[in-house]
């Protein structure tokens, strides 16, 4: 469960609900297709015996859900799934020794089927598995667009299994697709319960009560401090396994707010920025900024009431508290003195890190990402800068 500290606020979310149902996006919808989930656990549950390794290949939206996922529910699955994305040689040939080719299903995630970092990985290890006489057809699998795409046009001609990346879910949006949930069931995740945390927020998010809508709640508070000149949101967990979250909402909030032109096409130059700061080791870091720097910043803190383990500190002169009150005592501290300095800052609290609480989590912010297109006035779903940017990196190699 999941709890945020906003009043009511004024403005109602029903008129944005209309504009974001007429932008045709599946990201709340996509969570009640139960034959989709079953089919991407039939799968899993059949292939996960026949490997020892794992490996996600694929870059932005389609990696970070999955990161996040292994991060905060299996960190102890960093030796059974790998996720690659970047083209840093060093990175994939390190990661290229730690698994045995043999025993690896490789996960070649992209929602349009093109991306270049992608398929040049995809290649390379392709290469890899074949050079050594297997069948490639046998390790590997695509998430992908189900009509267009180089991934999905190979995988026509040559048999690749492949599971779909709905239509009209965008690649920051997917993580509650198969994009992120495969992996996730293949190192045991329990996605069933992601889904249900999700259906619980999006109920949330579709609702015209401003208090119960917690999307809404959110995305006003970012806004209306955007709007007095706090461009910035710092993430601040105070928990480990929700540091790579964080990184999940970077790439969803600053490809979705980051808008030269508005609905009208004016230029505009919008955008939040997301800043990720741990808790309580930022304190001794970025947190001095936060508290006498340029007073531009929302600090949305993140505090959990249960965490899996209860560890005594066993010392007198610290009353003998766990690390559990302490962490938690930092977080309150650090808060009041930021509130001293006049800094804004809200909470969000989870009772525990668990699937349900996850899925609440990731359409808490899709939700609100949405919400905050509507407020900024700008398409949330588009994203000009990185598709010209792709583009000018095909032409280079052409070029060569
Ligand atoms: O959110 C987005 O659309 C992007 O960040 C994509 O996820 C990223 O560019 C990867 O694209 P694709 O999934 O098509 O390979």
């Amino acid at each position: 469960m999941l709890t945020l500290d906003l009043k009511n606020s004024k403005g109602s979310p029903e008129k944005f609900l209309k504009d974001i149902e007429k932008r045709n996006q599946g990201f709340y919808k996509i969570i009640d297709d139960k034959k989709e989930f079953e089919k991407v656990e039939t799968l899993a549950k059949k292939l996960k015996n026949n490997f020892n390794h794992f490996v996600v290949l694929g870059i932005g939206g389609s990696a970070l859900g999955t990161i996040c996922l292994k991060n905060a529910l299996k960190p102890l699955a960093h030796e059974k799934l790998f996720v690659i994305d970047n083209v840093d040689p060093d990175f994939i040939k390190e990661t290229k020794n730690k698994i045995d080719i043999k025993k690896t299903l490789f996960i070649v995630v992209s929602k349009s089927g093109d991306t270049l970092e992608t398929l040049s990985q995809f290649f390379y290890f392709q290469k890899k598995v074949t050079d050594k006489k297997l069948d490639a057809k046998k390790h590997f699998i695509f998430i992908t667009d189900s009509e267009k795409g180089y991934l999905k046009e190979l995988a026509k001609k040559e048999n690749y299994q492949t599971l779909d990346v709905p239509k009209n879910v965008g690649g920051r949006f997917s993580v509650l697709t198969a994009v992120s949930l495969f992996p996730a069931a293949l190192i045991g995740i329990d996605i069933k319960k992601i889904i249900t945390g999700a259906q619980k927020m999006r109920n949330r998010f579709l609702s015209k009560d401003t208090k119960k809508n917690l999307p809404f709640l959110l995305a006003n508070t970012q806004h209306n401090f955007y709007r007095k000149g706090f461009k910035t949101n710092i993430l601040f967990p105070y928990s480990n396994s929700l540091s790579s979250f964080s990184d999940w909402v970077r790439q969803l909030v600053c490809e979705s707010t980051g808008k030269k032109l508005d609905n009208k096409r004016k230029k505009v130059f919008t955008g939040i920025t997301i800043v990720p700061a741990l808790g309580a080791t930022d304190q001794h870091a970025q947190s001095q900024l936060f508290h006498e720097g340029p007073n531009d910043k929302l600090i949305i803190f993140f505090e959990i009431e249960k965490f899996k383990n209860t560890l005594k500190i066993p010392n007198k002169n610290l009353k003998n508290i766990t690390f559990n009150e302490l962490i938690n005592i930092e977080k309150a501290s650090t808060e009041k003195s930021l509130k001293d300095s006049h800094r804004p800052t809200i909470t969000i609290k989870l009772d525990k890190i668990s699937e349900e609480t996850l899925g609440e989590l990731f359409m808490l912010f899709e939700g609100a990402t949405a919400f905050l297109g509507e407020f900024l006035n700008i398409n949330a779903f588009n994203q000009p800068g990185v598709e010209h940017s792709k583009k000018l990196t095909k032409q280079a190699i052409i070029k060569l």
